[in-house]
């Protein structure tokens, strides 16, 4: 049986005309997916962030005719409507929804000194960002007749064993089980709902965690526990986003792609 000749060249053009948004876009693996996103031929990609000079910077980067900066506070849903609307207003349509934003705990949130207002802070991006976020991207699908794909970044904390950190366990287990019910709810309009899980990575998000002062020192923290040899980078994550966000994966929904590198809790 003849096989094919591998390829050397690398397909930059998996999401050619796409319109894409990205929560949380101003930073981390949401700046990531954005650069990937541009790089692999996305029409337009819309960053969406409350980190105004940051997200401006980054669409300026990418290109002003090829990326905008919107604020959107996604725990506001009026916000997060005025967004989608106005990426379909400039666009004329979405086809990607990377619904990212999310903000880690504020303490270790052991039940018996659960600090219910830190929680509910929390449960309203994590949580309620996504699902406004998600409600919104797939109206707006649904309307313009688009089969579009909606990625939701969720966590291994989700899925692994872990005693620290409950809300944020909790909030990512709640995007899991929207994920797999909004994607039974939109599969007959043809859109897609998937998750992706990294484990810890050298963010601004997991550098405030673990109060070191920059991207090297949190590596180093994590770079133990990753039983593949090196240590997870937001490109890892990027590339799973684009893979669950193009047609590479045009059958795959309600999975949760793990991004973890055999991470050792
Ligand atoms: N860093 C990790 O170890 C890790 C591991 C697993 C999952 N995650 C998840 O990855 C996602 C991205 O986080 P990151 O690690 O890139 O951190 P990050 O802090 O670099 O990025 C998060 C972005 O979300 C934005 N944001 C926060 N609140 C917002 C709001 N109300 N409205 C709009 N935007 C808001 C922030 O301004 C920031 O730009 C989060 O959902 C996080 O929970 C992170």
């Amino acid at each position: 049986m003849a096989t094919a000749a591998p390829s050397a060249r690398v397909d930059s053009s998996k999401l050619q005309d796409k319109v894409a948004i990205i929560t949380g876009g101003a930073s981390g693996i949401g700046e990531a997916t954005a650069l990937l996103f541009a790089e692999h031929g996305a029409r337009a990609v819309v960053i969406a962030d409350i980190q105004d000079e940051k997200g401006q910077q980054l669409a300026e980067s990418i290109g002003k005719n090829r990326s905008t900066y919107i604020h959107c506070d996604v725990t506001d849903e009026t916000q997060v409507k005025s967004l989608v609307e106005s990426t379909v207003n400039l666009y004329g349509r979405l086809d990607v929804m990377f619904c990212n934003a999310g903000i880690f705990s504020s303490s270790i949130q052991n039940i018996l000194d659960f600090d219910m207002a830190a929680y509910e802070k929390l449960f309203s991006v994590n949580v309620s960002g996504v699902v406004a976020s998600l409600k919104h991207a797939a109206r707006a699908m649904v309307e313009g007749g688009v089969s579009g794909s909606i990625i939701c970044t969720a966590s291994i904390a989700a899925t692994a064993e872990g005693d620290r950190f409950t809300d944020y366990a909790m909030s990512k287990c709640a995007v899991l089980g929207l994920m797999r019910r909004a994607s039974r709810q939109l599969a007959k309009h043809g859109i897609r709902v998937n998750c992706v899980s990294p484990s810890p990575i050298g963010t601004p998000m997991a550098i405030k965690a673990l109060g070191v002062s920059n991207q090297e020192e949190a590596e180093k923290a994590f770079e133990s526990s990753y039983r593949l040899k090196g240590v997870l980078k937001v490109k890892h994550v990027a590339d799973a986003v684009l893979f669950l966000a193009c047609q590479d994966s045009e059958f795959v929904t309600g999975h949760n792609l793990v991004v973890d590198g055999a991470y050792r809790n």
